[in-house]
């Protein structure tokens, strides 16, 4: 079942500061918010970038790969109501893919020069929410042109146009950080300063078994248990250092449940999780655990 704002415990003043912000959405609107379904372990991760949010700071999610953060921003663009814009960021990523690039186009039948918004300048002008994913993929000397953007200005100068754009009050950013990953580029210190910061870690036991429930095809109550079981055993052996993180990443796992419908769980297994690591000693010991889960 989604979460709602009324199964969290917020203080009044900040679900006063949520409703608020509710605006009036075209349909357009309509299909950039997110669709909810964020499982949390402990409710502190929902409660504490709502309040950010709801006081108008910035939230920088940080966890490894497949951990939600992404269904997180999602789950508050949609218990915020409010449409969300994404950046994908990438070595590649430059000004115009952030703040948008001038084209040539055709009105009342004369041609001449037009500027189409990007994700930043459309989330500010809108006052709606804006995800920047993946933000330490980035070069590091494309996001300073952020700075002001990210700071108690909301501001920023186009440098295509000129105009001077100001955040709506109802802005807000959300970004995702998974650290210490190939290609990933530590995030600069002012940047990383700009954020309130929230851990989304690989969620466990209770919260694990009802995201699998509800996100895999698998409906076996035993394979299920057996699953969560696995992924606490790999969780364990990533604390001890034994294995590296992403071998209990969430995502691989719901895609070794839904192959463990038409296949045998250890060779979902192999499949889903084992043959994605490199090192042999790291897939013979997750090989070890599974087995003495399943035969
Ligand atoms: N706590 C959770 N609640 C609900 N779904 C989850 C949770 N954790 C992981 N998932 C599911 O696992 C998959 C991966 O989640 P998601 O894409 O949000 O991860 P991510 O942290 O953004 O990964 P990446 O860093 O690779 O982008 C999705 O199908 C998502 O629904
Ligand atoms: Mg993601």
């Amino acid at each position: 079942m989604a979460i709602e704002l009324t199964d969290l415990a917020l203080p009044s003043e900040v679900l006063t500061r949520i409703q608020e912000r509710k605006q009036k959405l075209t349909a357009e609107d309509e299909f950039l918010i997110g669709k909810g379904g964020y499982t949390a372990e402990e409710a502190d991760i929902l409660e504490d970038a709502l309040i950010a949010l709801a006081l108008g700071k910035n939230v920088l999610l940080k966890g490894p790969t497949g951990s939600g953060k992404t269904k997180l921003a999602e789950t508050l663009s949609y218990l915020f109501s409010q449409p969300m814009h994404s950046v994908n960021c990438s070595v590649d990523l430059d000004a115009e893919a952030l703040l948008g690039f001038k084209t040539i186009a055709e009105k009342n039948g004369k041609q001449g020069i037009e500027f189409v918004s990007g994700p930043v300048i459309n989330a500010m002008k809108k006052g709606q929410l804006l995800y920047i994913d993946e933000i330490n993929m980035a070069k590091p000397e494309t996001l300073p042109i952020l700075n002001g953007v990210l700071d108690y200005r909301k501001m920023i100068t186009n440098p295509f146009t000129g105009e001077v754009v100001k955040g709506k009050e109802t802005f807000g950013v959300i970004a995702a950080i998974n650290e210490g990953y190939v290609g990933t580029v530590p995030l600069n210190e002012a940047l990383k300063n700009r954020f309130v910061v929230i851990d989304v870690p690989y969620i466990q036991g209770e919260s694990l078994r009802q995201v699998l429930k509800t996100q895999s095809q698998l409906q076996d109550e035993k394979l299920i248990n057996q699953f969560v079981q696995l992924s606490g055993d790999l969780i364990t052996q990533v604390s001890n250092g034994h294995i590296s993180e992403e071998a209990a990443s969430i995502r691989a796992l719901l895609d070794t449940c839904d192959l463990a419908l038409y296949m045998p769980p250890l060779r979902a297994i192999k499949r889903g999780i084992i043959e994605k690591l490199e090192d042999e000693r790291e897939k013979a010991a997750i090989q070890n655990i599974a087995e003495t889960l399943f035969e």
